[in-house]
């Protein structure tokens, strides 16, 4: 049931019956005195040649009478149209059984895979990693809900130099020796020793040019699948999997699919053929290159200081192949496209990552385009999200200048959520603060739109009134608590007696529709101001009438409906958000 559509089939016919052939589009109105409103007789009247205030009247005057909406038309020439309390009742209690709550779902599914984790072996997760995380899940959950098959990977960044860099690294510090030198494996790599490890050898590598050759050949080692330095590989990988894993999993991010940069390396071979078929590449001081720049790309603009030339709307070549015969960052991401074309038939391939990977997906979706590799009609798409950042405006950082953690972040959040609950008066556990803690994060982030820059603020997301994620989470601890309280009593039919139950069926009107903006911006922020319009109607609801002692076992049993209602819709959203609610807080 779609009240928006019914609306402007109303209106379609009732045009029709005046003589003109048009659809009429409608939009909620947020001018309180009416709940939709039509705007369209403006151009009719230009098209007409008449007067919009006579053409908007003509309109209405054919429309039958019905019980469900109230049309008037107001100067100069708007149809504002009302939901009468019996047509809120119907919708709302035919919300109540319908197992979607009266969403409806997208009449094209679609299969999508989606690309939002990116984390890498042998690194820390860090707090880049942690926006596509929150956005993706987000997203999968969106277009499932709509109707759409999402497959989600990971896409591990598991073969680059990291790799090399940690295994020597470990290497020297005595702690493969098991592993390289016959005999009894005395010692048990750690996460903890990868942990430290990686940033070591990281440091020592732009230091220690020798260790950095050497480290090169370990890498190329692990590609071709040298023993031992295949097998440690696979060992450190398989830690690094399980705490990645972890920490996904405490934001609510889960992936079908583990597969990595590794995977896509089988593939690489079999795309540059693809690519050399089609005569796209070109080799270029040894290296292969694809140019990738369309027209008005490229144009020169003037003389860099270096000699080099500048150009406007620059667009350079994709370098898919290294003079020593290397692929690169790019041939990885075009040979899992191949790879995940053969594998299954897809509508859409999404990526989430920061704004640096901008130019990356654009000249990798290019060369998958131009050579077939991503078949016509298929969209790639990359979903920019802005930064997550720091009072100073900048790039979140540690006190110290040094990219964040996300396990430090989660740990800074669930230490201020157990200050809040403990100020409260009540109890602290783990479970509650981590789900407060990442409730509160995540909605901060999702009220944003995707593409922007924020600030973490984290008193302001942590608040328990406004909008945040722990007043979400409150109002439905206070639902549950209102239903425990009473008892297993049964609701019934829900019918409207105030203003307050009015506003809870619109918001949840609103939120109904907030989806499909969602889906089509590929951003979260209109379900999440939905979602807090909803609570804030609930609460208003609340504080005004004493659901538990109302005397008239008829009202009591609507409102108990009707609080049913907002706790299944404000449930369905917050799992869209993959915001969990704590038993208590
Ligand atoms: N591993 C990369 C990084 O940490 C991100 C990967 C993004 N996804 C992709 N398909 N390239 O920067």
């Amino acid at each position: 049931m779609n009240l928006i559509k019914e609306i402007e089939l109303t209106l379609k016919n009732a045009c029709e019956k005046a003589g003109y052939d048009e659809n009429l589009s409608v939009s909620f109105s947020n001018m309180g005195i009416c709940d939709f409103q039509c705007n369209g007789c403006f151009a009719l009247a230009k098209k007409y040649g008449k007067k919009p205030f006579e053409i908007a009247n003509e309109i209405i005057s054919q429309i039958d009478k019905n019980d469900k909406f109230e049309f008037e038309v107001s100067q100069p020439a708007f149809i504002n149209i009302k939901v009468t309390d019996a047509g809120l009742e119907k919708l709302a209690n035919f919300m109540l059984s319908d197992q979607l709550g009266g969403l409806e779902k997208n009449k094209l599914s679609q299969k999508i895979l989606l690309d939002y984790g990116g984390a890498n072996v042998a690194k820390a997760l860090h707090i880049g990693h942690l926006r596509p995380a929150i956005i993706g899940e987000s997203l999968k959950r969106l277009y499932r809900l709509l109707g759409d098959e999402v497959i989600s990977d990971v896409h591990l960044g598991d073969w680059g130099l990291q790799m090399g860099l940690t295994e020597l690294q470990l290497f020297e510090e005595g702690k493969l020796e098991g592993y390289f030198v016959d005999g009894e494996r005395n010692y048990q790599i750690t996460i903890d020793d990868l942990n430290e490890a990686y940033p070591a050898a990281n440091k020592r590598k732009s230091i220690d040019e020798e260790f950095k050759k050497k480290a090169e050949e370990w890498t190329l080692k692990i590609q071709q699948k040298e023993s031992p330095y295949y097998d440690v590989y696979k060992i450190i990988r398989e830690l690094s999997v399980k705490e990645i894993s972890a920490n996904y999993l405490k934001l609510g991010a889960c992936f079908e699919l583990w597969k990595g940069e590794s995977d896509a390396h089988d593939f690489c071979d079999e795309a540059v053929k693809l690519i050399k078929e089609k005569g796209l590449a070109k080799k270029s001081e040894g290296a292969l290159i694809v140019e990738v720049a369309d027209e008005g790309e490229n144009i020169p603009a003037g003389v860099n200081e270096d000699g080099s030339i500048r150009y406007n709307n620059p667009m350079p070549p994709c370098l898919i192949q290294k003079s020593n015969g290397a692929y690169l960052y790019a041939t990885t991401d075009i040979a899992t496209i191949l790879m995940r074309n053969k594998e299954y038939k897809l509508d859409r391939i999404e990526y989430v990552t920061d704004g640096r990977q901008k130019m990356h997906f654009k000249q990798v979706f290019r060369v998958c385009k131009k050579s077939g590799i991503s078949p016509e009609g298929q969209k790639l798409i990359h979903i920019v999200n802005g930064t997550m950042n720091g009072s100073d405006g900048k790039p979140f950082k540690t006190r110290s200048g040094e990219t964040v953690k996300l396990e430090d972040i989660i740990e800074l959040l669930m230490n201020k959520a157990k200050e809040k609950l403990t100020s409260n008066g009540a109890s602290s556990d783990d479970e509650t603060a981590l789900i407060i803690g990442v409730g509160a994060m995540k909605f901060g982030d999702l009220s944003n739109t995707v593409s922007k820059d924020y600030v973490f603020d984290i008193d302001k997301f942590m608040a328990f009134e406004g909008k945040t994620g722990p007043y979400l989470q409150y109002m439905v601890v206070r639902i549950n608590s209102i239903l425990e309280k009473l008892n297993g009593k049964q609701g019934g039919d829900i019918f409207i007696s105030c203003e307050e139950e009015r506003e809870i069926i619109r918001s949840i009107i609103k939120l109904n529709s907030a989806y499909q903006i969602c889906y089509r911006d590929r951003s979260l922020n209109a379900l999440c101001t939905a979602l807090y319009d909803l609570a804030s109607a609930f609460a208003t609801f609340y504080n005004n009438h004493n659901i538990i002692n109302e005397c008239d076992e008829n009202r009591q049993k609507s409102f108990i409906s009707l609080i049913t209602l907002v706790r299944k819709k404000m449930l369905q959203a917050l799992d869209v958000l993959a915001i969990k609610v704590p038993k208590k807080m």
